[in-house]
């Protein structure tokens, strides 16, 4: 058995310990909001938090999170910044066929909670590892602006948690 938290919830896991973050996610938790898109680590679709973290569940084994705890897409809305993001994608508009959009979120995230008030480079950079077909990227740059500026008081409230947990 591989005792990890999801989302907040303790899971004992009987699976293979080389199985996939991502199909742990996907086939054993039902939890079908983080997306295969290559397999090899080089697209973003599969992004979940380890530890805070942002990894590539599609190429990250489940052992490695024994004992840790993966955040996914659902768990979103309730985290404050993970709330602000979300919010500045519907106001901007920024999906457009949606399959990367998970993992994009997961990244923003991540980079606004390391730093809230990214500029454009910092944030093309923090983004780098994520790719939208679809061409997306201006309108998440502007989503994430739109995140730092209202979502500060949010993101300062949650990196306090985090510190107290
Ligand atoms: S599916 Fe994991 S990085 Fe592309
Ligand atoms: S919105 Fe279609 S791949 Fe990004």
């Amino acid at each position: 058995m591989i005792e990890v938290t999801v989302n907040g919830k303790r899971q004992s896991l009987d699976v293979p310990a080389d199985t996939p973050i991502l199909w742990v996610l996907r086939d054993t938790l039902k939890l079908t909001g983080t997306r295969f898109g290559c397999g090899l680590a080089m697209c973003g679709a599969c992004t979940v938090h380890l530890n805070g973290s942002p990894i590539r569940s599609c190429m990250t084994p489940i052992s490695q999170a024994e004992g840790k705890q993966i955040t996914t897409i659902e768990a979103m809305e309730n985290d404050p910044v993970g709330q602000a993001v979300q919010e500045a994608w519907m106001d901007e508009a920024v999906a457009q066929c949606g399959y990367c959009q998970g993992g994009q979120v997961m990244s923003a995230v991540s980079l606004l909670k390391n730093n809230p008030s990214p500029s454009d480079e910092q944030i093309d950079n923090g983004m780098s590892g994520n790719i939208c077909r679809c061409g997306t990227y201006p309108r998440i740059r502007k989503a994430i602006k739109r995140a730092s500026r209202k979502g500060s008081a949010a993101i300062d409230e949650s990196l306090f948690t985090e510190v107290k947990a």
